[in-house]
């Protein structure tokens, strides 16, 4: 054997397996065919946040006058926009491919496909071997007949991030995670964004609860974004100016650019399943068990190709436990209902664990603890008084089984809840612990205070 472990497929799943494969000792190859960082580095979270953060300069300039600070309007200059962007991006893939080669992974930049069980033949004509296999190819956006990429007017995310332009008016299918914080960053850049939504709400597929999403709906509209749910978008016609959306219901939305939101699929196609008898489900994933082995001996698959949120942060530590198990550890399953999600979008909503419904449903008796952050003096001094926090817990013991945030920094605000739940800990951990005066954890420990009936800066129920 060439290898004791070949990494197909260098995102947020693999890279971080190879990585942690080659600390263990094990000879360790990453195949990849361009940058490594996958998706999440190069095409999604990664680029997304970076002009996140700069597009929210502008709205800040835009809203300093109550504070008594005026700025000018201010000047994009897109190109140099797109190329901090992409610094950003550099500075990072040159990190990882720095990290496996300090570790002693080896990078093969090729494109692979299995042929049988323990071999991988590379693009470049070579075939390697090795004693265990991880598929780790991500996925791709979803196109829907009427909307091909390859038409000027018809962008994915990957086009949008690519900031070739700041399109006048731009209609944005798809009012799910991809979709709003695209929506609000070509909003802040200055385009008039409207959202069409298939169904009856935006963000259906994420488990938050009905009060956050009326949240983030009053403050997008605010913002100025248009969004139109129970429509479903059919075809567009352009004339060389500009281009018309038709909805399955006869609307007619005038557009400069349309961005394709309506979700993502596994990337499986000519990884050579068919060598080792592995078939996709009806949706493209592929089927693995508690092990994250497939039906074929030997081969792995973790990531946005297997069930489970598609989330850098869930590849990543399906990544790392396969590894370690790869290594002989005695490494607990990944913790799949402890896995948090932020959306950044302004205001951001981060949540982990069990909402309320979901833990009502399970069976739990709920207490349920709740505080604005208009009440945070941190949070008034950074003119973020929209929001909430709130924690779910076990009514008889007080174990935290959930924590969902809307607000200023939620997607950093989130991570100690998560400690929290995936310890099992109660209510009182973050209630009694001190929390340094004034910031923004302290709406946790009071929302906490909430459900345990003695939080001091609101009346408790
Ligand atoms: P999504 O599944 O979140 O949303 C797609 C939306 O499009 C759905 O609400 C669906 O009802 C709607 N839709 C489908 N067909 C339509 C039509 N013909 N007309 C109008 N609306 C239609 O998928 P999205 O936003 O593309 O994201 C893909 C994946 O990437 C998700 O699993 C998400 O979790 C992940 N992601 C996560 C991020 C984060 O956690 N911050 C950021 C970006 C992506």
């Amino acid at each position: 054997m060439d290898y004791d472990v070949i990494v197909i497929g260098g995102g947020p799943g693999g890279y971080v397996c190879a990585i942690r494969a080659a600390q263990l000792g094990l000879r360790t190859a990453l195949v990849e065919e361009s940058a490594v960082g996958g998706t999440c580095l190069n095409w999604g979270c990664v680029p997304t946040k970076a002009l996140y953060s700069a597009t929210k300069l502008i709205h800040q300039a835009g809203s300093g006058s109550e504070m008594g600070i005026s700025f000018a309007p201010p000047k994009i200059d897109l190109q140099k926009l797109a190329a901090w962007k992409t610094g950003v991006v550099d500075t990072l893939v040159g990190g990882i491919q720095t990290l496996l080669e300090k570790n002693g992974a080896t990078l093969l930049r090729a494109r692979g496909r299995l042929d049988g069980e323990q071999t991988v033949a590379l693009s470049t004509g070579e075939a390697i071997s090795g004693q265990r296999i991880v598929l780790a190819t991500g996925s791709l956006p979803i196109q829907i007949p009427g909307f091909p990429f390859d038409d000027p007017y018809v962008w994915s995310s990957d086009d949008a991030l690519a900031l070739s332009e700041i399109p006048e008016r731009l209609a944005v299918i798809g009012g799910g995670v991809i979709g709003l914080e695209l929506a609000s960053i070509y909003n802040r850049l200055g385009s008039r964004v409207t959202v069409i939504e298939l169904l009856p709400e935006i963000l259906s597929i994420v488990d938050i609860d009905r009060r956050t999403i009326a949240i983030l709906k009053r403050a997008l509209k605010e913002q100025g974004i248009e969004i139109l749910t129970n429509i479903a978008a059919e075809s567009f016609e352009s004339t060389g100016e500009d281009a018309t959306l038709h909805t399955k219901t006869g609307e007619e939305i005038p557009t400069d650019r349309i961005l394709l939101a309506v979700g993502r699929r596994p990337n499986t196609a000519d990884l050579g399943l068919e060598t080792i008898g592995v078939e996709p489900d009806r949706r493209g994933f592929l089927p693995i068990d508690e092990d994250l082995k497939t039906n074929a001996d030997g081969v792995y698959a973790i990531g946005d190709i297997v069930a489970g949120p598609m989330l850098a942060h869930k590849a990543s530590a399906e990544g790392v436990a396969l590894a370690e198990r790869f290594a002989g550890h005695e490494t607990s399953a990944v913790r799949y209902g402890v896995i948090p999600q932020a959306i950044f979008t302004d205001p951001e909503i981060a949540s982990v664990g069990l909402s309320e419904r979901a833990a009502k449903e399970a069976g739990h008796e709920v207490l349920v603890g709740r505080f604005p952050f208009a009440v945070l003096g941190k949070a008034l001094g950074m003119r973020e008084p929209g929001g909430f926090f709130q924690v779910v817990a076990d009514a008889a013991n007080h174990r935290i089984l959930g924590a969902q945030i809307i607000g200023a920094e939620a997607s950093d605000l989130i991570s100690e809840a998560a400690i929290v739940v995936q310890a099992g800990l109660p209510l009182e951990t973050i209630a009694d612990a001190v929390h340094p005066h004034p910031t923004l954890p302290e709406g946790l420990k009071e929302a906490a205070e909430n459900a345990l009936g003695r939080a001091i800066h609101i009346a408790n129920r």
